[in-house]
């Protein structure tokens, strides 16, 4: 595997290397970046993986400082999952200059993870399509956790015309049915214990939707809320949306999802469940 930093240098290994799949991360990689990468190896004659944490998507307060960086581990990983060409720039081979022009997703930013972490949009559409530039795929590849994240920058390439498949890979759970992050890693031993929680409060949710019927659907969602409450979580949301347009549904016969975000002791958590 072949680490580039700089963007030129990265140009020039994937000259004449095929159709590229493209994986980009922040690093500190589980087995759910590794699912991508393995899924991007059966699609595509080369994989590029990028790990850069990027400021930008940071708001005041975040874990910009202390998000962990672990490029050696990451390094090996990548080589053992058939990645072909890591990309890891610095700020300032990202950044050189700057920053006056920006991806602004008008209509998700204001919803959801982007009324919760307002600015956090805007950062993830400007690195990722800086990064689409410096690559050049012909597939990208996003992980479902991160749901919004995944439909906002479906919605970028199609509205910038960009000419890259999107493609969405299934959430990788622990045993217990916690939702693989990076941030897992800042939850302590009971945090820990606790976490498998989140993805239990939206099985029930849904379980309920169906059996008390959608009408019933605002007060199961406080009802959600309200017992991770109980148990010393507090809750930025936990809702029922359509899969169109994460707006809240009118019908049942939408195709639905139920996204949460909610925070045990300083670890921000997010989780969602296709209904
Ligand atoms: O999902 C992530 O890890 C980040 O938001 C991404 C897509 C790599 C952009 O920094």
């Amino acid at each position: 595997m072949q680490l580039q930093h700089s963007i030129t240098a990265l140009r020039q290994t994937l000259t004449g290397r095929g159709r590229v799949a493209f994986v980009p991360t922040m690093g500190n990689l589980h087995d759910g970046h590794l699912t991508l990468m393995r899924t991007a190896r059966q699609l595509a004659d080369t994989v590029v993986a990028s790990i850069f944490v990027n400021r930008l998507q940071f708001g005041p307060g975040e874990d910009f400082e202390r998000y962990p960086r672990t490029l050696e581990a990451d390094r090996e990983k990548l080589h053992a999952a058939g990645v072909d060409v890591l990309f890891a720039p610095t700020e300032k081979d990202l950044y050189p200059e700057t920053q006056d022009f920006f991806v602004e997703p008008s209509c998700l930013q204001n919803l959801l993870e982007g009324e919760h972490r307002p600015g956090h949009f805007r950062g993830v559409a400007t690195v990722v399509l800086k990064l689409f530039n410096c690559v050049q795929p012909q597939l990208a590849l996003f992980g479902k956790k991160d749901y919004q994240q995944l439909m906002l920058i479906r919605a970028m390439t199609r509205q910038l015309n960009l000419p890259i498949e999107i493609i969405g890979v299934d959430t990788v759970r622990a045993a217990d049915g916690l939702a693989l992050s990076s941030r897992n890693g800042y939850l302590s031993p009971t945090e820990r214990a606790e976490a498998p929680q989140l993805a239990q409060t939206l099985q029930t949710l849904k379980q309920r939707l169906r059996a008390e019927g959608f009408t019933q659907r605002a007060a199961l969602e406080q009802e959600a809320s309200a017992t991770l409450d109980a148990r010393g979580w507090q809750t930025d949301y936990i809702t029922v949306r359509r899969q169109s347009d994460l707006q809240p549904p009118e019908a049942d016969t939408e195709a639905l999802v139920i996204l949460a975000a909610a925070r045990l002791g300083s670890t921000r958590l997010i989780d969602n469940l296709e209904v």
